[in-house]
């Protein structure tokens, strides 16, 4: 599984490039089955998530080159309707190739994906949607089975502005004759790019950033080669932000989008620390301890990120002042809680609220990264502590963020990975 060796109290200085945004690039990815044609997509992150992805789609016929974010896909070969079980159990997000699936071929199998290590994770809003839009949804042996039976155009009002629901609604409406409007979506920015791509496809997508989303139906023209570059990731970037607020830095950080991340540059504003932007670079200078924010909680776009909570806390566990963490996205996002206490941070949970009392310093040692966000918050934490520590399971870090080692010690952090 790996681990990451981390030498303490570091300081941060130089420059670090952001890369394509994981959830952009998940989705637009699931897309591309919808039409049989080439695709060339630029600033596609090198990451685990994004190979598994990939792999799906060459299993299922299509022929894929990934090489330097460049991700060459010709998908005129997809010659199956069923989503290769250990990869969709592997990368829950491949739950989006249904809509794609169903709107090329009429029908799907993919495995139920169950729960996964940040909580129950239930998909009645992707089949709801679906279902409305006229797919028959049966579930075999663990298996979801759908079927177009009498494709409907229609309005849908999500219940919650599920970011995977909008998508694979999104994936499976665009092809569906007439006008089918989505009522509270995801505003998410990764949302928009679809959108954009979709339309880069020839399809008429409108509204994506705000609360309806509209799809005119119709079939896309199938020749010719779409080109599309991805956003970057905001959570990334937020990331490393995090990484510079918690210890003495001046770092640059490039390729940004900075109204997709606002929230984040805000509450490091809040917590003391100076941040500018010139030209999509983002130029975080701290030279002191952060101060603790008194009450945040994790919100869908625009409110702060949940994809933040666990970096955030990393910072709050070493600020001046007492933070009260609250997760209302995702039921079981606390895991790196335990392993951030195991380094001497104060924190106290009430059910989804986290109660984090600020210590001068943290200290080394031997922790688990339990999921992708809380993995990266133990590697902040690490390289901000006394003494050298080991976070093992990094594999779920590697799934998310692209040269993680490599940017870390271009940005002077002592870092090594071991088997
Ligand atoms: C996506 C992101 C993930 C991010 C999350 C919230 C990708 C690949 N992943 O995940 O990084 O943390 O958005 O910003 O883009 N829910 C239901 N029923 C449903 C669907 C969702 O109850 O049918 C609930 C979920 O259990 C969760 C909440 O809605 O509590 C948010 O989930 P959702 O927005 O769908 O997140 P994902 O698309 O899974």
């Amino acid at each position: 599984m790996g681990s990451f060796i981390v030498e303490g109290r570091n300081s941060l200085e130089g420059i670090v490039d952001i890369g394509g945004s994981k959830n952009a690039a998940l989705p637009i990815l699931a897309s591309t089955v919808i039409t049989g044609r080439e695709y060339i997509l630029e600033n596609i992150p090198d990451i685990e998530d994004v190979k598994d992805m990939l792999e799906i789609l060459s299993m299922m016929g299509c022929s894929v080159q990934f090489e330097n974010g460049i991700a060459l896909i010709d998908t005129r070969g997809l010659n199956t309707h069923i989503v290769p079980e250990k990869l969709v159990r592997k990368i829950r997000s491949s739950i989006i190739l249904m809509g794609a699936v169903l709107q090329r071929t009429g029908q799907v199998e993919v495995a139920y994906p169950g729960g996964c290590e940040i909580g129950h994770r239930p998909i009645d809003l992707h089949l709801k949607g679906l279902r409305k839009l006229g797919v028959e949804i049966t579930e075999k042996n663990g298996l979801l089975v759908g079927k177009v039976k009498e494709p409907a155009a229609c309005d849908i009002h999500l219940d919650y502005p599920s970011v995977g629901a909008t998508e694979n609604i999104m994936l499976f409406a665009v092809g569906n004759p007439g006008k089918t409007n989505i009522h509270n979506p995801a505003r998410e920015p990764e949302i928009v790019d679809l959108q954009n791509f979709l339309n880069a496809c020839g399809f008429c997508v409108n509204g994506a950033g705000t609360g309806i989303i509209t799809i005119e139906g119709k079939k896309a023209d199938s020749t010719g080669t779409v080109e599309y570059k991805i956003i970057s990731d905001r959570i990334e970037a937020g990331t490393y932000l995090s990484a510079a607020a918690t210890m003495k830095s001046k770092i640059y950080i490039r390729n940004i989008e900075k109204s997709h991340f606002q929230s984040i540059i805000t509450l490091y504003e809040d917590a003391g620390c100076e941040i500018r932007e010139r030209n999509g670079t983002i130029i975080v200078a701290n030279n002191k301890r952060i101060k603790a924010i008194e009450k945040i909680t994790t919100q869908p776009y625009p409110g702060f990120p949940t994809d933040m909570q666990a970096q955030f806390m990393a910072s709050m566990a070493v600020a001046d002042g007492v933070s009260i963490i609250e997760e209302t996205v995702f039921d079981s996002r606390m895991k790196h809680v335990p392993e951030l206490q195991k380094m001497g941070a104060n924190i106290t949970t009430i059910g989804r609220v986290a109660v984090v009392e600020g210590v001068e310093k943290l200290y080394s040692a031997e922790v688990d990264a339990r999921d992708l966000r809380g993995g990266a918050a133990l590697v902040i934490a690490a390289m901000g502590a006394e003494g050298i520590s080991k976070i093992n399971n990094i594999h779920h870090i590697k799934r998310g963020y692209e040269k993680f080692i490599y940017k870390l010690q271009n940005l002077g952090v002592i870092i090594t990975e071991t088997e």
